[in-house]
């Protein structure tokens, strides 16, 4: 095993605060928990509130999962563990004392000689005012520079990177800041050519189907049908379920990569015995038992997305097959070698639902227990699956988008 110099920031615990999709945050904590189990990691879960989960790990091993995670929107890392410099969890009521806490900060080991972007947020504080809180920051790290010049070939590069972006947060006058770690979001995976109407955000798509893996037998093998295609995206999402952000993480565009007291020791850090074994671990990972893949849509333009968009994972042969279908007007299911399971999102929202009618989510579950499917995990507007209890065995509330939509598991 390599030594570890807890000197460098790389091997320190610090705390990370993970931004989930709103009401999703205990079916994210069971991503993030296995993940960091997979790789033996020593962390420990601090605080799950509405949109995130805090926890605190070693930096090396957050930054080595942080392309592994589907469920997750953004990670950010907690500023400040030294006292006098504190960034965490201070309390701040006034700008001179924003600007001289800020000043001292060593923003030289994060930033490239620049200012960075700012998110603020402020309740029930004293300082609310986002433009002033704003001014504060950048005046006190443009000071800092000056005590501390940064270095020349940080200043040189700077301007060919993507910003650092900050983010601030005062509750109770107390002030939290953190640095964003992903860039973009995790759940824009950029992986899907084509888009249709109103496709669901990827990282729901992965908690949904987290969700249903709690009901999976380990020791059988499943198809998994989404008799509502559109793009394709839980389809797709299903066959990555355990997958790295291949995309993302080729183009190295994680801002991580290029804070000065990172960038070189996660270099030398990728290169060791227990980065790569962990890698093996996590490529390894197997966690839900489906083999077939079937997904039926009613509009030639949407499985023409979907067939696109899947036209990468039908090439390696996975065992794919799209149809244009309307659901209601099937009479069964072909090959029935394995059973069938259903991860859908039916068509809802005031613009999707015009045309349909009211019972629709209901005549959807008569169908699919009709057809033979064992377990139906569907997600739509809270006001059409709470007439629904029949078989419902989990129930799971949360925001898509500003609208209020629940997640109900129906197992005959
Ligand atoms: C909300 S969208 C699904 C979005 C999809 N999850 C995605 O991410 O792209 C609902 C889809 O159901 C399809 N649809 C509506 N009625 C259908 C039916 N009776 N049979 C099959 N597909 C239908 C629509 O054409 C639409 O593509």
């Amino acid at each position: 095993m390599e030594k570890t110099n807890p000197e460098k920031l790389i091997h320190q615990k610090r705390f990370f605060y993970f931004i989930t999709p709103l009401g999703l945050e205990r079916v994210v904590q069971l991503e993030i928990e296995e993940k960091l189990l997979l790789i033996k990691a020593d962390y420990k879960i601090h605080e799950i509130s509405p949109g995130g989960i805090e926890l605190s790990a070693t930096v090396a091993d957050i930054l080595q999962l942080i392309p592994y995670f589907r469920g997750v929107t953004r990670i950010l890392m907690r500023l400040g563990n030294e006292a006098s410099l504190n960034l965490y969890k201070t309390t701040v009521r006034d700008l001179p004392k924003l600007f001289q806490k800020v000043s001292k900060f060593h923003w030289n080991d994060y930033l490239n000689g620049d200012v960075p972007e700012y998110v603020i947020s402020a309740k029930s504080s004293r300082l609310f005012d986002s433009r002033k809180i704003e001014k504060s920051f950048s005046d006190g790290i443009l000071r800092h520079f000056q005590m501390r010049p940064p270095k020349a070939i940080y200043l040189k590069r700077k301007d060919q990177l993507p910003k650092t972006t900050l983010y601030v947060r005062f509750q109770d006058d107390m002030m939290t800041v953190s640095l964003d770690l992903c860039g973009e979001r995790l759940d824009r995976r950029k992986e899907k050519l084509m888009t249709t109407d109103a496709p669901i955000r990827e990282s729901i798509a992965h908690n949904m189907l987290r969700i249903l893996g709690k009901h999976l037998e380990t020791n059988k093998s499943y198809r998994l049908l989404d008799p509502f295609l559109g793009s394709g995206t839980i389809l797709k999402e299903a066959i990555h379920f355990d997958d790295w952000l291949s995309v993302r993480a080729n183009e190295h565009r994680f801002p991580f990569e290029t804070f000065p007291i990172l960038e070189k020791d996660y270099i030398d850090y990728q290169k060791t015995e227990i980065f790569n074994e962990r890698q093996i671990l996590l490529g390894n990972k197997k966690s839900l038992a489906l083999t077939h893949f079937l997904g039926f849509d009613i509009d030639e333009l949407a499985l023409k997305a979907a067939r696109l968009n899947l036209e990468g994972e039908i090439k390696t042969g996975i065992k794919i097959q799209l149809k244009k279908q309307d659901l209601f007007e099937l009479k069964t299911l072909e090959d029935n070698t394995f059973p069938t399971i259903v991860v859908t999102n039916p068509p809802y929202g005031e613009r999707l639902l015009k045309d349909i009618p009211n019972d629709f989510l209901k005549q959807t579950i008569e169908k699919l227990e009709q057809l033979g499917c064992e377990i139906l995990v569907l997600v739509s507007l809270k006001e059409q699956t709470k007439k629904i209890s029949k078989n419902v065995v989990e129930r799971i509330s949360f925001s898509n988008g500003g609208l209020d939509v629940e997640c109900i598991v129906i197992k005959k």
